[in-house]
């Protein structure tokens, strides 16, 4: 390579990476984007979670399969895949990059897996298309993008067998969370809510876009694993071929109307808001909306769990972390569609903060479904309404619990 490098170890592999410290003049710029060639030793845990995804997928279909990873920069995620999941045939590799390329052709090299997995290097559309047509398509797709993966879904979707499983990540959380509503409407086809849950917003918006973009050839979609953090969210769903199919993802299409003076919030599973006031039930006042968007399950409990049972088997440097992520996941897939914050609804109101787990216990009591989402340590999933939740904190923050 003509550029500084060295060795990092992930999972089973070793990996020959940029020496990420030789390109940045200060310490608060963004290393990986500086590389030449990408790497991001802060998306260990989504790699490790994605081999996770890609075992499960692998175990459930229970066959040999064909894994694509169209922008894979130095490799990591592709080669990880041949390496450490169970029944993988076969990986190809791509990035338009081509000191990507040659980096990634000398992972493979290193990691002596030549015979199984293939690079190359063009245009990751370019790249799909050619893999479009019956008996040529994959079983697994992961497409992990600079920003949005929404200009390689319609040749990722051709590109995948019926039932085949498709991983996207989606960085661009500015457009995604309502900061740039307008780009969030361009792309996703739906309109953005900058909400205290505006990650579970963007996650469905994503599992919406790609339900709206696979319907257009007849394919529905199962989510089937979904997941966000800081930076980032990541969906994973099954694709079923099929006009029936689409209808039914498509039925999973709707609004969530939202009131930023009570909390209140609500969801409506239709194709539009016509008929609708427009007028928060709470409060009267005008409610805000998101969508539409995806108002289907973002999580399979039983694929949540079988990953769950994996965990321990694996090679990953953070078990416990992603044991944590994955129980709270699995228990908040039956839950109430969006969260509240307490910290928020606190601060509007003037109360001090109650911990979280005294109020997940009230709410409990009330016979309140109540769990803590992944997205926000700070949330609670429940059926309570604003205006109960709102009680509940105002009576929780005095220190005269007695009378409550
Ligand atoms: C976020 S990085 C990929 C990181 C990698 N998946 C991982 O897990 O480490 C995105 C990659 O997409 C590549 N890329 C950008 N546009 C592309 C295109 N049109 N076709 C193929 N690769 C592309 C970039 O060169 C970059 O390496
Ligand atoms: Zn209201």
């Amino acid at each position: 390579m003509d550029f500084p490098t060295e060795i990092v170890h992930e999972g089973k592999v070793k990996i020959l990476v940029p020496k990420l410290r030789a390109f940045v003049k200060t310490p608060s710029e963004y290393a990986p984007s500086k590389a030449p060639v990408f790497y991001n030793p802060l998306m260990e845990l989504n790699r490790d979670i994605a081999v996770l995804a890609l075992q499960t997928y692998q175990k459930t279909v229970n066959r040999k399969i064909v894994v694509c990873e169209p922008l894979a920069g130095c490799g990591v995620r592709g080669i990880r895949f041949a390496s450490e999941v169970e029944g993988v045939k076969k990986v190809l590799i791509n990035d338009i990059n081509e000191k990507a390329f040659q980096l990634a052709k000398a992972n493979v090299q290193m990691n002596k897996l030549n015979k199984r997995v293939i690079v190359k290097n063009e245009d990751a559309n370019r790249l799909l298309s050619r893999y479009g047509a019956p008996r040529k398509r994959f079983d697994a797709i992961d497409i992990d993008p600079f920003g949005s993966p929404v200009p390689y879904l319609d040749s990722a979707i051709r590109a995948l067998r019926d039932g085949g499983l498709i991983a996207l990540t989606a960085t661009d959380m500015a457009p995604l969370c309502g900061v740039y509503p307008k780009a969030c409407i361009r792309k996703y086809g739906g309109k953005p809510l900058r909400t205290e849950y505006c990650h579970e917003l963007a996650l469905r918006l994503l599992a919406g876009c790609l339900a709206a973009t696979a319907a257009k050839y007849d394919i529905g979609i199962n989510v089937v694993f979904s997941h966000s953090t800081n930076h980032y969210i990541r969906l994973y769903a099954e694709i079923a071929y099929g006009a029936k199919k689409a209808d039914e993802s498509l039925k999973n299409m709707g609004y969530i109307l939202h009131c930023f003076n009570c909390f209140h919030r609500e969801t409506l599973k239709t194709p539009s808001l016509i008929g609708h006031s427009g007028r928060c039930s709470e409060c009267n006042l005008k409610l805000d909306y998101a969508g539409p968007l995806w108002l289907g399950k973002v999580t399979d409990k039983k694929f949540c769990e079988l990953m769950k049972n994996k965990v321990e088997n694996m090679v990953f440097k953070q078990k416990e972390k992603i044991h944590k992520i994955l129980t709270l996941i699995k228990n908040e897939v039956d839950a109430p569609i969006t969260y509240y914050v307490i910290d928020r609804i606190c601060d509007k109101f003037g109360f001090p903060v109650p911990s979280v787990k005294k109020v997940i216990e009230t709410l409990k009591t009330k016979s309140l479904r109540a769990t803590q989402p992944h997205f926000n340590p700070k949330g609670i999933r429940t059926d309570a309404s604003a205006r109960s939740m709102n009680k509940i904190l105002q009576k929780l923050s005095q220190t005269d619990y007695d009378k409550f």
